[in-house]
């Protein structure tokens, strides 16, 4: 499984790429204002660092604004990937580009339907939510799997971000079900290498280490 990082500060993303854990980035618009600076310095500053997929979204709501967007986004450096709402016209601009050979990333993908039909449009990568469907009362777990199975039956050369995650469970689980990727807040990556019986073993270890005579 491929760990990508759900973020765009760049202090975060250098501290935990050097685990060599992660494989590519993705980000969004309350992501991006979140840091409060120029948006292609941080989208080159972050495709420079890591060497894989950065998702940059477009913010257009009709598809000859998100094309022109996504022409200027692609020029920024060659690993970002254009991210494009699940809507009727993100899904054209999703084919236009991937006729030419730009990469997607169709996100707010909340049925399998959605998945499907991106797809067909030919999106290099699809991004179902689990979080924020699990917090309305749904199943965001068996959303990745029925993905999974449609990927899988048709042979569609898409990958799975499961994205939304909130814990380590979502990311068990979505291994599991075999998504492609899992994108994971910068926040949530480290609790994924901690647990309390780790700890409790190296304390023990060392506190019966220093009591032991040694000849
Ligand atoms: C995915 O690409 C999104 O940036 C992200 O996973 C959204 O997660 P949220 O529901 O925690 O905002």
């Amino acid at each position: 499984m491929k760990f990508f990082l759900d973020t765009a500060n760049v202090e975060e993303i250098k501290r935990i790429t050097r685990l060599g854990l992660v494989d590519g980035i993705t980000t969004n618009p309350s992501l991006i204002a979140k840091e409060d600076r120029d948006f292609k310095e941080v989208i080159q500053e972050i495709c420079a660092i890591v060497d894989g997929p950065v998702s940059a979204e477009v913010i257009g709501t009709k598809a000859e604004d998100m094309l022109k967007e996504a022409y200027e986004l692609a020029q920024w450096a060659p690993n970002v990937v254009i991210k494009l709402p699940m809507t009727e016209d993100g899904l054209y601009a999703c084919n236009e580009l991937s006729r030419k050979g730009i990469k997607t990333n169709v996100t707010l993908v909340f049925s399998a339907a959605q998945g499907l039909m991106a797809a067909k449009a030919g999106a290099s990568f699809i991004s179902p939510f689990i979080g924020r469907l699990d917090d309305i009362a749904a199943d965001g777990m068996q959303l990745v799997r029925d993905l999974k199975t449609i990927i899988d039956n048709y042979g569609f050369d898409t990958e799975i971000i499961s994205a939304s995650i909130r814990n380590v469970g979502h990311v068990e689980q979505a291994a599991i079900a075999g998504a492609h990727i899992a994108t994971i807040p910068g926040s949530l990556l480290p609790v994924l290498w901690k647990h309390p019986l780790t700890d409790i073993g190296i304390e023990k270890f060392l506190a019966d280490w220093n009591k032991a005579q040694f000849k």
